[in-house]
């Protein structure tokens, strides 16, 4: 359609820079045209590419159930329904701000501070990261984004802004981590292409490696940035979605103990989509240290405004400090527990998986079942796992992963019975994969005159106990 529209039409709007046409999205396609359901449709695709919290909502819930007064279209508070109609400040409701600071504040361990008159209001993240993008670099300019990262950054930074996303490459060799190595090697392959680089996007933790990073590197990074006179943007959405050490350290506590960074240049980038699983309220915070940034940002803030209503009622929810302090506790608790069992069940048939303390997916290892090291071979691995075995899990590539064969795994959107039955699609595929490759084997030995029968070795293979070490296993620290 758009190679027709391009004359007519704005670049924007006749380019593909939305991505809608990657395979992260294709998954979700694929799933929206035969959803699993347990009864109605037991053989449709179950969708593991999404990242959402829906395991404390019996909370929320009952919070709801228990504040009627937080709510303009109820009978306790209908009286209050006018104002807040009216209102349209684009600096938002101050009890809002003030709540959204403080749950920052007590999602962080209460170990900084964060000043209301710095948060911007925004449609989601989505919103607060193009906001910046547009506060921070020219068209043309450049981010740096540490690999495999959030397929979107793409569309929330680049699509309208013009600005460009430069891959700072990492793999498993050492966990996926970010080193001063590889940024100053992106940095500088950014400069030898005459690219002006404006700053570094970090997401921490990290969709879709669900790690954190630790004191050690927040420092590098912070160093680096300041170093080159460029900003430093932390995505934290999933800061309280971490639930095994190591715990959380946000960017603004590192800041506070280093007096040489320039803290103008330093930026978060938040939203209640994941922490509380509310990606429908689109609440989206953006908080710079830097003075110009907040006030040009809170004008483009009207582009993108949280309702009214919506603020009311959350900051109605986040100051009750009770709720709050227990929804913490309960929700990181379901998240590790439910993770626990997918990375578990995936370890028990041979699958290995990155070792991560947050997030809402896990970074599943299946580079034994390509066929080749290549991202080919990774599209058509994830071709049979979307058509075949009937899940949507989202392929690295999409993630713009530098090493073929791993996927996002997403284990938050549904209830324990429908991961049981991914779980055990999953491992049909493996078990499949296996005859194949002990097929292989058995082949091999005849030629040396053993025999044995494909059952047996298949049995032997898929017993907990097997001797054989399947060359599946990977265990990732
Ligand atoms: C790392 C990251 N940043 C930003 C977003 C966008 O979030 P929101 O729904 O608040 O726009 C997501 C959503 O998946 C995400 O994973």
């Amino acid at each position: 359609m758009l190679g027709s529209q391009e004359h007519i039409l704005s670049k924007i709007a006749s380019n593909d820079g939305h991505g809608e046409n990657s395979a992260f999205f294709d998954g979700w396609k694929a799933y929206d045209a035969d959803p699993y359901h347990p009864t109605q449709n037991p053989n449709g695709v179950i969708q593991m590419g999404l990242a959402e919290n829906q395991l404390s909502f019996d909370l929320v819930e009952e919070w709801v159930r228990n504040n009627p007064k937080a709510s303009i279209c109820t009978a306790e508070g209908a009286s209050q329904f006018k104002d807040i109609a009216i209102f349209q400040d684009y600096h938002g409701l101050p009890e809002f701000r003030n709540a959204v600071a403080r749950f920052m504040e007590k999602v962080r361990g209460d170990r900084v501070r964060f000043d209301p008159d710095r948060i911007v209001m925004s449609g989601g993240a989505t919103g607060a990261q193009e906001t910046l993008a547009f506060c921070l670099a020219d068209p043309g300019e450049a981010l740096l984004v540490p690999t495999p990262y959030y397929p979107a950054n793409d569309r929330d930074l680049t699509w309208r802004t013009g600005v460009e996303l430069v891959p700072v490459i990492s793999d498993s060799s050492n966990g996926f981590k970010m080193t001063r190595d590889a940024l100053e090697t992106a940095y500088k392959a950014a400069l030898e292409s005459n690219t002006t680089v404006k700053g570094l996007l970090l997401n921490n933790p990290s969709n879709p490696l669900g790690t954190v990073l630790d004191r050690e590197a927040l420092s590098m990074a912070l160093s680096f940035t300041n170093d080159k006179n460029i900003h430093l943007i932390c995505d934290e959405i999933y800061s309280a979605t971490v639930f095994y050490e190591p715990g959380f350290v946000s960017i603004a506590e590192i800041l506070a103990e280093s007096p040489d960074a320039n803290p103008d240049l330093v930026h978060i980038v938040y939203s209640l989509s994941k922490d509380l699983g509310f990606p429908g309220f689109r609440v989206g915070i953006l908080y710079s240290y830097n003075d110009a940034v907040v006030s040009c940002a809170r004008k483009m803030s009207s582009f993108g405004l949280v309702s009214t209503q919506t603020q009311r009622m959350l900051a109605s929810m986040l100051a009750d400090e009770e709720f709050v302090g227990k929804f913490l506790v309960e929700s990181a608790a379901r998240l590790g527990a439910r993770r626990a069992a997918l990375c578990e069940g995936l370890a028990q048939m041979g699958v290995g998986s990155l070792k991560g303390s947050a997030g809402l997916y896990c970074w599943m290892d299946l580079r034994r079942l390509l066929k080749a090291a290549n991202f080919e071979a990774e599209m058509q691995l994830w071709r049979v796992i979307v058509n075949d075995v009937r899940i949507n899990v989202s392929p690295g590539a999409s993630f713009h992963c530098a090493e073929p064969g791993w996927f996002r795994v997403c284990f938050a959107n549904m209830d324990e019975e429908t991961m049981r039955v991914a779980l055990s699609r999953i491992s049909k595929l493996v078990v499949q994969s296996k005859s194949g490759e002990a097929r292989k084997q058995c082949r091999r030995r005849s030629k040396l005159e053993i025999s044995l029968s494909f059952r047996r070795l298949e049995e032997i293979m898929m017993s907990p106990h097997s001797p054989m070490t399947s060359p599946l296993v990977r265990t990732m620290t």
